[in-house]
């Protein structure tokens, strides 16, 4: 598949989530109820538009058309996925976390607003993911909230950044950092391919065991390549601070293996990645060339 090609697909899909989200968004501001809390309203508006390369609903959409979903069925999980993720992002902003004042090239929703409207904006964008999901009721339901409570939970996303913060100051072994960002990037990322998978077909389909070694090899590579962005990337490219993890003191990929180290293993788990769908004969090819985007971006 072309460059061009896979490009024109992330324009397409990106454009689609986008369209779906503000949607939600402008039904919710229908809502007569939701008038009496247009601050907190905003700042969810705010954490989840403003920006964002929407990865994990472009992922949703890719491995549920490579196994035969339709589009209209993947639009709910793709929403879920990324009002999880919009909400996990406000609050690694906070002060008590990252403490970041950029985000996507907005300030954070902390700074837009302040840090109490943040905690609550990134509340509600959790139970919100799991509302769209259930107003939607597609195949499988039960499966796909399980899928996603448990990613974006203690033994998920939350669980992750538990293990970040604890990590901070420490020279963590290679293993316990690819535990850490299993967990708090990792998650999400295998959530999106499952769920994309369970629209269109059952747990049991020997395809869903490929798509996940598939997500779990590009979810670590994504992280290390955030890691590995950290400190080549520039704050306007990236949209957030650069160098923010060293001025931290956080353990990062590069900081245990150096910069080099840190691409050759993202580098070996999308060779991994890609290896993994070979069961999925040609519909593997835009998930394939998803892979290698995940670590050539530029942000
Ligand atoms: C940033 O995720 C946070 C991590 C999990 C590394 P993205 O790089 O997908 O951020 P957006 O959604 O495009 O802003
Ligand atoms: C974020 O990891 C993981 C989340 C669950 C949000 P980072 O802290 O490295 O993400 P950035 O660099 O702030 O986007
Ligand atoms: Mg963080
Ligand atoms: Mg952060
Ligand atoms: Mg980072």
């Amino acid at each position: 598949m072309r460059t061009e090609v896979l490009t024109a697909r992330l324009v397409a899909d990106r454009a689609r989530v986008d369209a779906c989200l503000e949607a939600l968004f402008d039904s919710r501001s229908d809502d007569a109820r939701t008038a009496t809390a247009p601050r907190l309203d905003a700042a969810m508006h705010h954490g989840v538009m403003v920006g964002g390369k929407r990865l994990r609903p472009v992922l949703v959409y890719a491995a549920g058309r490579a196994l035969g979903a339709d589009d209209d069925a993947l639009d709910a999980p793709a929403m879920a996925l990324e009002l999880i993720h919009a909400y996990s992002l406000v609050h690694d902003d906070l002060p008590a976390m990252d403490d970041d004042d950029l985000r996507r090239g907005q300030p954070t929703v902390h700074r837009a607003f302040d840090e109490a409207t943040a905690v609550l904006a990134g509340d509600a964008l959790q139970a919100l993911a799991f509302e769209v999901l259930a107003r939607a009721a597609p195949p499988r339901l039960p499966a796909l909230m399980l899928t996603l409570a448990h990613a974006a939970g203690r033994d998920g996303m939350v669980g992750g950044q538990a293990l970040d913060l604890a990590a901070v100051g420490g020279q963590p072994s290679v293993e316990v950092l690819a535990t850490m960002h299993a967990h708090k990037t990792g998650a999400l990322i295998r959530a999106a391919v499952r769920l994309g998978g369970l629209i269109a077909v059952d747990d049991d389909d020997p395809r869903m065991t490929a798509l996940d070694v598939y997500a779990q090899a590009i979810g670590l590579a994504f992280q290390i390549h955030d890691d590995v962005l950290d400190v080549t990337g520039d704050t306007a490219t990236l949209g957030k601070l650069s160098g923010a993890d060293a001025a931290r003191h956080k353990p990062t990929y590069p900081s245990l293996l150096g910069l080099e180290g840190a691409r050759v293993r993202a580098n070996e788990l999308i060779e991994e990645a890609i290896a993994a769908l070979a069961p999925l004969g040609s519909a593997k090819d835009p998930l394939a060339c998803l892979a290698r985007y995940m670590i050539e971006r530029d942000h």
